[in-house]
């Protein structure tokens, strides 16, 4: 298959359409170029590590289901083609036609502020068309099972699904079922991996590499899709991990992942050039994870004082939404050492960058 971009628009040609298939390993770019809707060829990056160009392999996989499998290349080509689409949301006139004509279904069965709002956000500064659908507004609160669902919406012809789902594994579902590309926006406490692209994004941003790092992601670990996510792609992307949360919201399983599990936050945050905290999630909490809200912050909120363990150009993150003085105090969330809007601003562009490749799109964006 070969992807170029025309006048700002997508061309693709010989497309695979077998549902579950793989991509071509890698494509050709096509010659940089400047056009009236497209702006620079190349756009002025922000601080990121130096490496070499841009490998010329894609995604592999015709889905975006989760972080599990995914290469150190193809996270690469993800974070590399959001450089190039962070441009436009700069722009006077925030939109370019690359998915002109493509449609584009946002499933939400989940509430969701960010990833909804920024998955649409992303899909109209590309031109596509998009249809929201969420739990209240459809059949499913009829009884409609997800497969006829989405047989109904694949029976319009969409291009893509993006799926939230309280389900583990409802999107891997689809994608077996569904013609269309499916992008996981969360299934329940499994993954989130548009969220970790954004987050590496914000963190390479920051600190130009994402290798020899220290991470530390704090809180209800046993919930978080954020945190499987997270660990799968900064393993892969070879930074050093530490977890942190009450003995009582710690799997066990996460030592097999490959990262240092602690009951205690500050051994956590010590030397961390970068500290992630995690939304305590009551909603999901069968029963007495912890006695109070305030005990759990006693425990394991971040505070300044806290954070001074860490390295003095730590960066803190929170995938949102936040418990203010539960996981974390508001003049951290507030503070100088907070990305936590960055996050939100790099979501647009991250989820561009993945709603472009999955369509075809070249390694390396508007640059290519
Ligand atoms: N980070 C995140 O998934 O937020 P929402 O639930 O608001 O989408």
């Amino acid at each position: 298959m070969s992807a170029t971009i025309e006048g700002g628009r997508l061309q693709t040609a010989g497309r695979k359409a077998a549902a579950g298939g793989t991509r071509a390993a890698a494509r050709r770019p096509a010659p940089a170029r400047r056009t009236e809707e497209t702006g620079p060829a190349r756009v002025q990056a922000p601080a990121a590590e130096p490496r070499a160009e841009t490998p010329l392999v894609s995604l592999k996989h015709r889905h975006l289901l989760g972080m599990q499998g995914l290469s150190s290349e193809e996270i690469e080509v993800i974070l590399d083609t959001a450089r190039s689409f962070a441009e436009v949301s700069t722009r006077t006139v925030k939109k370019v036609p690359t998915l002109r004509g493509k449609t584009v279904v946002n499933f939400f069965m989940e509430p969701s502020t960010r990833t909804r709002s920024s998955f649409e956000i992303a899909e109209k500064r590309l031109s596509a068309d998009t249809l929201n659908f969420s739990l209240s507004q459809s059949s499913v609160v009829k009884g409609e099972s997800l497969l006829d669902t989405a047989r109904n919406l694949e029976a319009m012809a969409p291009d893509m699904i993006v799926i939230r789902h309280k389900a583990s594994g409802a999107p891997h579902f689809l994608a077996r079922h569904c013609r269309s590309n499916i992008i996981n926006a969360g299934d329940g406490w499994h993954e989130h991996p548009t969220q970790a692209l954004l987050d590496a994004f914000t963190i390479r941003g920051k600190k130009g590499r994402l290798k020899g790092l220290r991470v530390a992601i704090i809180g209800d670990l046993m919930h978080s899709r954020v945190l499987r996510s997270n660990i799968f792609l900064l393993k892969t992307m070879g930074a050093d991990v530490v977890v942190c949360g009450p003995p009582t919201l710690t799997p066990v399983e996460l030592e097999r992942l490959g990262v240092q599990v602690t009951f205690r936050i500050d051994e956590a945050v010590e030397g961390a050039d970068v500290i992630m905290m995690l939304r305590i999630q009551r909603e999901r909490q069968k029963g007495g994870a912890f006695p109070t809200t305030r005990e759990y912050y006693n425990l394991f909120g971040l505070t300044v004082e806290r954070a001074r363990r860490a390295k003095p150009d730590v960066i803190i993150l929170h995938p949102g939404p936040m418990n203010r003085g539960v996981e974390i105090d508001s003049a951290v969330a507030d503070g100088p050492y907070s990305v936590i809007l960055e996050q939100v601003t790099n979501g647009v562009a991250v989820r561009m960058a993945v709603l472009y490749l999955l369509a075809g799109g070249t390694p390396g964006g508007l640059a290519d």
